[in-house]
Parts: structure tokens; C-alpha cells; sequence
């Protein structure tokens, strides 16, 4: 890199607006059913680190280095034709089910009561989603009595007698998943889910009006129905909901350039800014007395054309019965990530956090093994891939309230977007314990940036003098297609990022930012 290619630029807080609280639930994740996920991911009995519910004790510490607070469970396209009934109780009793979503076999030996026992072990809340594919309205009463009522009553004593006895608490639940789209069980109009989910939440809420709902939105910006999916289910349901979900997953060949590829945040801007215009609309339309919250409940990188081949490939098979017995785990969804996924989903985090006035809650999907931070071998050692360090980075540091910093910097060229900043990025502060941090990304593929970082304001008007650096990482690699694997599980990993104090100003500071990179910088005021 010579002088001649570096850019400059500055973040400011000068002057910044605050955002709102970071609600942990932004730093979620999501296991469903599906491949290797649940079954030789966060389950496998005979594993030697697996504790007496047979759950993984090595990707459990993973989980918690992650800093993953809140998941969503059981699925996914999953859940529209689970049974939930199938997962408690005596684990020998169990039936086996086929699974039309990922045409594989549920032993269901991983049902509702095991995840319970799970997310304490991770120290993760659950959100919860329901079957309104094949099941409905009874079925997530049915469920929301035998998870959370008090013993006494037939569903609840059905969780006593199978080892539960304190009701799990669980806030937070789905009413369906992607029901706009045409893959989904029992997939529905935006007319057919608004009425479904009015009357299933209505009810709900009923049950327990301190339940947090969510609605499904739209399955990605690319549907149809984006936006008119959203006015319709949101103007109907109003009253009873909490959020409405995004979904949202990008691919370098799915781009139209790798430059395209790293400014995917300009399309999640967008989608944030058009689900929560549809959300303002609905409340203006009532004269409500609350915002639906965004719950981006599923974003991250995922290689989707893989899948789609695999799924055109069965049913291109049309005078095939299937009736050959269906996998149990297979490896699937199983993309490996490289550097430059890794700064997309830096900076897609930023967005999420630049955004947390609306996004209150967000799962990056998935967890382990199906297009995942955490990978294992069965029997073998549990790794992390390159998406890892971004997230844990995140989830550890950025808490408080978010900041929208002032940022000057150069603009790259895509073909999706337009003209676009370089750098992206957020800062973060906590007035509790006075610490603080930046997530900063180079979108630009070709040059590094210098930025200068004013931090300055955060000492105003305080008693605090100086900013004491905690942790400065960045990720970078020469090759931008560096993974983490088994045989090398530690080959992308992050480094030190260089900053300098200013001599003159204790709270500014300067840093360089090689081409598609990432990087974070926590600190705290003395
Ligand atoms: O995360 C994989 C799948 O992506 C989920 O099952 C579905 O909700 C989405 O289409």
C-alpha cells in the first residue's frame, strides 16, 4: 500500500445523534431444524464434551464466547409442518417424522423441553416460533400453556410431568415463518396471514397479553408482495403485534459485482427504511398507541443458490416417489465463509445497530452448522468460521445506547446502488461503566482509508480526561477468500489494529483501514 492509494476520511461524534438503547435481543441467532444444525451441532449424546442432556459442551462455550442472547427456535421453514407436541416427553416414545421443508428425517429426540434446558445451559433467552402452516390458532395456545403455565392445568402438568416445573417464561414468539413464500407448508395470501395472524395473536394475547409477538414479514426485499405484504398483515393485525419480521440473506454470485456484494448494507438500509414506513402506516391508520418493532429475524451471508439446485434437483425428479427413507442430519447449508463474507456481515451489523430506534431485535441465522458461525465434526473438535469475529465483537462491545458518528469518506461505484460511502460506522457508549466502542467497515475493495476518529464529545462536559483503548481488532487478509476450516481452523483470525493518539487531543485518534476490511476499537474514558 503506498500513500498514493490511501483515501481519508473522518467519524465524528461531533454533533452525532443518538440512535436509541441497544437492545441485546439485536445480538440473537437462530437454530432450527434443518441438517446438522441441532443434531450433531448443539446435540450429540455420545460426544465427549455432551452434558446429561446430551448437548454439546464445546459448542456450548462457543455459543457464549459468540455472545449470542437470544434464539429463535424451531425453524425456519421447519416449523411449518413440526408438530411440537412430538418433541416432550420420554425421548424412547418419540415418533419420527418426515420433514417436508428440507425433505429430511426429525428423529425428534431435540424437542421444546431439551431446548429449554439448552438455552439456560447458553444463558440465551427463547423466541419462539409456531406452526401456522399445517397447525394454528389451538396448537400455539396448546403451546404457550404447556411452556409457560403455572402447574395445575392439563398442558402445563403435561411439562411438570416430563421434568418442567417452573414455567420457561418464553416472551418472545413467531406466528409462523415466511408464510408470503411459495416453498413454505400452508403458504398463505397477505389477505389469508393478515386474518390468521389477528385471530392467532388476538388470542394469544388473551393468554398472556405480556407476550411480545411477532408477525412474519416479508421473506426477503426481492418478494412480489415486498411492502404491500407488510401494509396488509401490519393495518390488520395492529393491535395485537409487537414486530414484524425481515429477512434478508446476500451472496457474493448473487450480487451483480463483489463490490455490490460489500455494500449489501445499502439494501438492508432499504429494507429497514420501507418495513418501517408499512409499520408507521398501520399505527397512523389506528391512531395507535405503540410502533411495531422490525425483528430481523433471520440475515447473514448465505450461499442460496446451493440450495436452490439441490431442491430444483429432487423435484426435477417428477416421476419419483421419494419413498426412499429421507436423511437423518445431513450436511446441509454447510457454506464455509471467507474474509470478505465476514466484513458484509460486519457491515451488516452496523446497519442493524445504526437502525436499533426500529430493529429491536435481530438473529443472525444461523448458529452451528447450517450457514453458520460455529461448525463442528461429529465425534470431532467444533470451530469458528470467519462470520465468528465481527458478531462476538459486537456482542460484547456495543452496549449503551448507539450513536450515528458524522462520517466524511470517499464513495465507491456499484452497479445496485450507486454511488456509496466507503466507510461505514457506528459507535456506541454506556454511561454506566463509561466504555464504549466503534465498529468501522471499508466497503471499498480497491483502497484503504485513513480515517481520523473524534471522539471528543464524550469528554465533554465530563470529569473524564483521557479514552484508554480495551480492544482494537481488525479483519483483513491479502486474500479475501481465506476461511476457516478443520484441517485450518485458526487461519483467519483477528489481528491488531493499529490506532495513534493524537499528542494534542486525548480523544482523537487515527487509524487505517485496509481495502474490504473491518475492524472495532472498545475503550473507556478515565
Ligand atoms: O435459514 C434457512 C431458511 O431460510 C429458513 O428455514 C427460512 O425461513 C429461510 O428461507
Amino acid at each position: 500500500m503506498n500513500d498514493n492509494e490511501v483515501k481519508r476520511g473522518t467519524i465524528s461524534l461531533h454533533g452525532a445523534q443518538r440512535i436509541a438503547d441497544v437492545p441485546r435481543r439485536i445480538f440473537g441467532s437462530f437454530i432450527e431444524h434443518l441438517g446438522r444444525s441441532v443434531y450433531g451441532g448443539i446435540y450429540e449424546p455420545e460426544h465427549e464434551t455432551a452434558d446429561e442432556h446430551g448437548f454439546r459442551g464445546d459448542v456450548l462455550d462457543l455459543v457464549k464466547e459468540l455472545g449470542v442472547t437470544c434464539v429463535r427456535y424451531p425453524g425456519g421453514n421447519f416449523v411449518s409442518n413440526y408438530r411440537w407436541q412430538d418433541g416432550v416427553g420420554p425421548k424412547s416414545q418419540r415418533p419420527v417424522r418426515r420433514d417436508l421443508a428440507w425433505h429430511t428425517t426429525e428423529p425428534n429426540q431435540v424437542g421444546l423441553d431439551d431446548f429449554y434446558h439448552w438455552s439456560k445451559a447458553a444463558g440465551t433467552e427463547i423466541m419462539m416460533a409456531v406452526n401456522m402452516g399445517t397447525q394454528g390458532l389451538q396448537s400455539a395456545l396448546d403451546e404457550i400453556e404447556y411452556a409457560n403455565g403455572a402447574p395445575g392445568t392439563a398442558l402445563a402438568d403435561w411439562r411438570v410431568a416430563n421434568g418442567i416445573r417452573e414455567p420457561m417464561d418464553i416472551r418472545m414468539w413467531c406466528i409462523g415463518n415466511e408464510m408470503d413464500g411459495p416453498w413454505q407448508v400452508g403458504h398463505m395470501s397477505a389477505e389469508e396471514y393478515a386474518v390468521a395472524v389477528e385471530r392467532t395473536a388476538h388470542a394469544m394475547k388473551l393468554a398472556e397479553p405480556g407476550l411480545e409477538l411477532v408477525a412474519c414479514g416479508s421473506s426477503s426485499a426481492s418478494m412480489p408482495t415486498f411492502g404491500t405484504w407488510e401494509r396488509t398483515v401490519l393495518t390488520r393485525a395492529y393491535d395485537y403485534l409487537d414486530f414484524v419480521s425481515c429477512h434478508a440473506y446476500y451472496f457474493e454470485r448473487g450480487a451483480k459485482s463483489p463490490q455490490d456484494f460489500l455494500a449489501s448494507g445499502e439494501n438492508m438500509k432499504h429494507f429497514i427504511a420501507t418495513v418501517a414506513a408499512q409499520a408507521d402506516d398501520a399505527k397512523a391508520a389506528h391512531q395507535g398507541d405503540h410502533d411495531i418493532a422490525l425483528s430481523f429475524d433471520e440475515w447473514g451471508v448465505w450461499y442460496q443458490d446451493d440450495w436452490n439446485r439441490q431442491e430444483a434437483e429432487w423435484k426435477a425428479q417428477n416421476r419419483v416417489l421419494h419413498n426412499e427413507p429421507w436423511p437423518t442430519a445431513p450436511h446441509l447449508l454447510e457454506d464455509t465463509y471467507t474474509v470478505r463474507d465476514a466484513v458484509v456481515e460486519g457491515a451488516l451489523m452496523i446497519e442493524l445497530l445504526a437502525h436499533c430506534d426500529r430493529v429491536r431485535s435481530a438473529s443472525r441465522a444461523q448458529l452451528v452448522n447450517v450457514i453458520a458461525p460455529i461448525m463442528t465434526q461429529n465425534g470431532g473438535p467444533a470451530w469458528k468460521q470467519t462470520v465468528f469475529y465481527p458478531f462476538a465483537f459486537a456482542a460484547h462491545h456495543a452496549v449503551g445506547d448507539a450513536f450515528a458518528p458524522t462520517i466524511h469518506s470517499s464513495q465507491v461505484h456499484t452497479e445496485s446502488y450507486g454511488d456509496v460511502d466507503a466507510v461505514r460506522a457506528v459507535v456506541t457508549f454506556d454511561q454506566q461503566t463509561h466504555s464504549g466502542c466503534v465498529l468501522m467497515v471499508n466497503r471499498d475493495m480497491q483502497q484503504a482509508t485513513e480515517l481520523h476518529l473524534d471522539l471528543q464529545d464524550l469528554l465533554s462536559n465530563t470529569q473524564f480526561t483521557e479514552i484508554i483503548a480495551d480492544e482494537q481488532v481488525l479483519l483483513h487478509d491479502d486474500d479475501p477468500y481465506a476461511t476457516n476450516t478443520i484441517e485450518h481452523p485458526d487461519r483467519v483470525k483477528l489481528r491488531t489494529l493499529d490506532i495513534t493518539a493524537s499528542a494534542e487531543h486525548p480523544a482523537q485518534f487515527t487509524v487505517t483501514l485496509p481495502e474490504e476490511s473491518w475492524a472495532g476499537f472498545a475503550f473507556h474514558l478515565v
